[in-house]
């Protein structure tokens, strides 16, 4: 039986330490791409998939993300005072359900296996998705939901996957593919971050995953992998034969907010996607063009 995905983890301990000075009280998942901060896409991505517990690893000077997704009591009834009707609705769209959310501290920066391990009895035995912030996708199906209705199908574990040219490998956990059917690719290895020349593919692992309980099994084991940190890559490869293992080819663009171009084209992109701004948006950038 297909287990249905509840739960996702949400890593927010990193300390964009790329986008300092702004980051350095502020956490960087909570970077507006126009007008809602990163982790917000990220939640409401979940949402639509279906999930109904969002558990965030957080860690020291994050507790902005935990304001965020609170009731601001003074907020709405200044903005209700004020007539503010719009504004107040767009406040209650970041509200989780009372006890949707959990909170759990990473206490060391030993890396995204070791984040998503801190999560590991609140997920409890079952599958759970992994969403990475960072990774911020512009989709007409959110990227999430395409992937939860091939789970639902498939079962097993599934990463985002994208073909990225060949240079850029050293950035990504990287499939070693089989078989391709329509946006499945079969995953038969992963290896995190190779060099170009020894990339085993150009599929890249997009920052959604769903994986099956036995993944914290291996993460407990806190092996060191890549940039001496606890690898997600290297414990989701040691349960490749344990059944379906795909990457899905999403639909979509994905803009790499971990890096500042990647950042800024993200709010050019979903800024012209906004009808109340696109135009000005057009004008504006011929300026620079
Ligand atoms: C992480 C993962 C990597 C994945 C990437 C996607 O790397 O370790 O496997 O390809 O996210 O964004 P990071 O960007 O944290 O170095």
């Amino acid at each position: 039986m297909i287990q249905r995905v509840r739960k996702a983890i949400f890593p927010v301990g990193g300390l964009g330490t790329r986008f300092l000075p702004a980051t350095k009280s502020m956490p960087k998942e909570m970077l507006p791409v126009v007008d809602k901060p990163l982790i917000q896409y990220a939640v409401e991505e979940a949402r639509a998939a279906g999930i109904e517990e969002f558990i965030f690893v957080t860690g020291r000077g994050k507790s902005a993300i935990e304001d965020h997704f609170d009731h601001s009591y003074e907020l709405a009834a200044t903005l209700n005072e004020r007539g503010k009707q719009k504004e107040l609705q767009a406040i209650r769209e970041t509200l989780p359900e009372p006890g949707q959310v959990a909170y759990t501290r990473q206490q060391e920066p030993l890396g995204l296996g070791h984040a998503v391990w801190c999560a590991r009895h609140m997920v409890m035995n079952e599958p759970v998705a992994v969403l990475l912030a960072d990774d911020l996708i512009l989709a007409e199906v959110p990227c999430l939901k395409q992937m939860v209705e091939a789970y639902e199908r498939l079962g097993g574990n599934m990463v985002a996957v994208m073909d990225v040219p060949r240079p850029q490998t050293a950035a990504y956990g990287v499939v070693a593919p089989g078989r391709r059917d329509g946006r499945l690719v079969e995953v038969k290895g992963l290896v995190e971050k190779p060099k170009p020349e020894a990339a085993p593919s150009t599929y890249a692992v997009i920052g959604r995953y769903i994986l099956q309980p036995r993944v914290f099994e291996h993460l407990g084991r806190l092996e060191r992998g890549a940039g001496n940190e606890i690898q997600l890559t290297d414990a989701m490869a040691r349960i490749i034969g344990d059944g379906p293992f795909h990457g899905y080819d999403f639909a979509g663009r994905r803009f790499d907010c971990g890096t500042r171009v990647g950042f800024l084209e993200a709010n050019v992109a979903f800024a012209l996607g906004r009808p109340d701004m696109r135009d000005r948006v057009k004008e504006f950038l011929k300026n620079y063009a």
